[in-house]
């Protein structure tokens, strides 16, 4: 048995280049025709992944087009998959798809989501429960099943999942705009709750499970919203402005690599300090 307390000289410290490469590793990126998914598959991809871009089969299209961009980009594998993550059987399917196409996973980032107009107290039963579905339910399904691939191939991994700012305050209503939303925040606490069961589910696997919450990032989630709110919520900020994409991807390669094998079942906050207040 290694002597418990002995601690790492410099000397047997390993390389933070050599622990941040993912080369050869396998990756799956959610959502990843939106904003925060296109972009943390851009950063897998540039420490070595080969990454399976997946979001709705509407976005066909921009998938390919963001598969094509990042393999050019990275001289990495980039494959399109299409599916809802909300509904069992088609997270099988793409899940069978990318088996098929890489053989395992090691890194998923679970990133698909929505933000629904009238999400306030007046919350009509069918956003509410679109939120349930998309945001939470769609969470635990791609979850489960990356963790059965990986648990089968036994590598292990890491899974990362998107939770919010939203899941742990509640988002302030600009002055006489009375919106509290009952519906984002509640489903994406309980994205960071569920991150921490699993991440005890999993730690025998060797699966690490996290999570991140990213406050007001600039990535087309927003695009139907006034200039206006955006300007007010800027203001709510202690840093005065909103994030912006590439400003996530240090925290996704971190907890994707080696960089974070201590970490399980644990939140980043990355918010320009909107959650202190
Ligand atoms: N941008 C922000 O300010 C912010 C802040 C905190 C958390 N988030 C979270 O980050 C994640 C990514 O958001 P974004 O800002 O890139 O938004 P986005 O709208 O640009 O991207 C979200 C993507 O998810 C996809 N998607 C929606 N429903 C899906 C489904 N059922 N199955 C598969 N894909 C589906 C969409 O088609 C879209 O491409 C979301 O979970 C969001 O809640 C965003």
């Amino acid at each position: 048995m290694e002597d418990i307390k002995k601690s790492q000289s410099i000397s047997e410290l390993r390389s933070v280049y050599d622990m941040m490469s993912l080369k050869g590793k396998k990756a799956l990126v959610t959502g990843a025709a939106g904003g925060i998914g296109r972009t943390t598959a851009t950063a897998l991809a540039e420490v070595g992944a080969d990454v399976a871009l997946m979001d709705i089969p509407a976005k066909q299209d921009l998938l390919e087009k963001y598969c094509r961009q990042i393999a050019d980009l990275h001289n990495v594998r980039t494959i399109p998959v299409t599916g809802d993550v909300s509904t069992p059987d088609a997270v099988a399917a793409f899940m069978a798809e990318i088996e098929k196409e890489f053989g395992t996973l090691h890194v998923v980032h679970n990133n698909a989501g929505v933000a629904l107009p009238g999400d306030d107290s007046d919350i009509p039963y069918e956003t509410y429960n679109q939120y349930v579905a998309i945001n939470q339910t769609g969470v635990l399904l791609v979850m489960q099943a990356s963790a059965n691939m990986m648990k089968k191939n036994g590598n292990g991994g890491s899974i990362i999942n998107t939770a919010s700012i939203s899941a742990h305050i509640i988002n302030r209503g600009r002055p006489g705009l009375d919106r509290n939303c009952p519906g984002y925040p509640s489903v994406k606490a309980a994205v960071k709750h569920m991150t921490r069961a699993m991440a005890a589910e999993y730690v025998d696997d060797n699966i690490r499970v996290n999570s991140i919450s990213p406050g007001y990032i600039v990535s087309g989630l927003h695009d139907e919203w006034d200039v206006g709110i955006l300007e007010w919520f800027a203001s709510t900020v202690p840093m005065g402005r909103l994030g912006q994409l590439d400003e996530l991807m240090g925290v996704i390669v971190y907890l994707a690599s080696d960089l974070s094998t201590y970490a399980t079942g644990t939140d980043i906050i990355i918010d320009g300090g909107y959650t202190i207040w």
